[in-house]
């Protein structure tokens, strides 16, 4: 059975992990740098990248040995090469091509967003494509067509901020800590969705795309005001988002037909409340709903090594000049949103 080791380290999760060819993990090892990066209130990408140096060597040491094997057993090294903070991907990337060329093995240099986008398939075999993937993240916010490896149409992306950001924003605004997504869940457990009125930017609107500047205004605002509870502002803030999120959702399940699934992925799909809306939504639309358990869900490298293993077998290597490349779009072809293309 061909063994996959899979490498992570474009934000602020260092990771390594050994999955097989047929979806076993083997071994998966994670380091986050949240402690490194707190102070700072969010993520440094020079203290990231030294970090990742220091981090993913013993991780992979770790790895295998957890798996109880050697670099000899494996078969295939897959690494991502973006996107993401181009200091940290070097780190992962260089690290894979000299073990692929020390230890003679092929090379796939993963895109960050395919192990997003692939990671269902793991969590459950039985995923057929095409599905309909929101990817939602610290750094993304999309709406992707999965027709197959290497296959995606992007049909909607965020204009301004991703929805993770957001989260994080807003944790910093209201005093909650970072990482902000996890407190702002928290916090909006205890307070009223309805207490703020808060605007839900091009909900309603021909417009596909996704748009949180606006709403993070509003936090600032309400914030500012000292006129509401912190909780009662997350509360209504998480509502908000779930809003935008199922009005999008909802427009582009309207237009893509034969799809096998909703599936939701990247770091905010940690969040039980964007869960639950969307599973209700797959359920109006007569759809399964498929999310990765949440380990799987936010940066790791178990989705790396998988989408390596889709890659492999569908005969795609790289060689050892594959580039580090902090922009790298899933979909080329898509149009560009308006205002977009200032994050990866
Ligand atoms: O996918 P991820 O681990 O990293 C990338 O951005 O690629 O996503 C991290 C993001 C952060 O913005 C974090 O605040 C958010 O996911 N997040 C959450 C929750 N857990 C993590 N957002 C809302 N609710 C959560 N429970
Ligand atoms: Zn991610």
């Amino acid at each position: 059975m061909t063994i996959i080791l899979g490498l992570e380290s474009s934000c602020d999760e260092t990771a390594a992990a050994l999955v097989t060819a047929d979806g076993r993990i083997l071994a998966h090892r994670l380091a986050t740098q949240e402690e490194a990066h707190r102070p700072y209130g969010g993520v440094v990408p020079e203290i990231a990248a030294r970090a990742h140096v220091e981090a993913l060597s013993p991780l992979i040491e770790a790895a295998l040995a957890d798996a109880d094997l050697t670099l000899a057993d494996v078969d295939v090294i897959a690494a991502t090469a973006g996107p993401g903070l181009i200091g940290g991907v070097m780190v992962g990337l260089v690290t894979g091509k000299a073990l692929a060329h020390a230890a003679g093995k092929p090379l796939v240099a993963v895109n960050h967003l395919e192990g997003h986008a692939l990671s269902p398939r793991l969590a459950d075999r039985s995923l057929a494509f095409p599905y309909l993937l929101l990817l939602i993240s610290g750094g993304h916010c999309q709406l992707l067509r999965v027709e197959g490896v290497g296959r995606y149409r992007r049909l909607a992306t965020t204009i301004d901020d991703a929805v993770g950001e957001a989260f994080d924003k807003t944790a910093k605004l209201l005093g909650l800590g970072f990482p902000g997504g996890p407190a702002v869940e928290k916090a909006a457990a205890l307070g009223d969705p309805k207490a703020v009125p808060l605007p839900r930017p091009l909900v309603g609107t021909n417009d596909p795309h996704f748009s949180f500047a606006g709403l993070k205004s509003a936090v600032m605002r309400a914030a500012q005001s000292g006129l509401h509870a912190k909780e009662d502002i997350a509360a209504s803030f998480q509502q908000a988002v779930i809003d935008c999120l199922l009005d999008r959702t909802r427009r582009a399940l309207i237009a893509s037909e034969g799809l096998t699934a909703l599936v939701v992925a990247g770091g905010v799909a940690a969040n039980q409340a964007v869960r639950d809306a969307l599973t209700e939504m797959a359920r109006q639309f007569d759809l399964p709903f498929v999310a990765p358990p949440l380990w799987l869900c936010t940066d790791n490298a178990a989705m790396i090594a998988w989408a390596g293993a889709e890659r492999f077998a569908a005969g795609l290597i790289d060689d050892l000049t594959t580039p580090a490349r902090p922009r790298w779009p899933l979909d080329p072809d898509a149009e560009k949103a308006r205002g977009a293309g200032v994050k990866a």
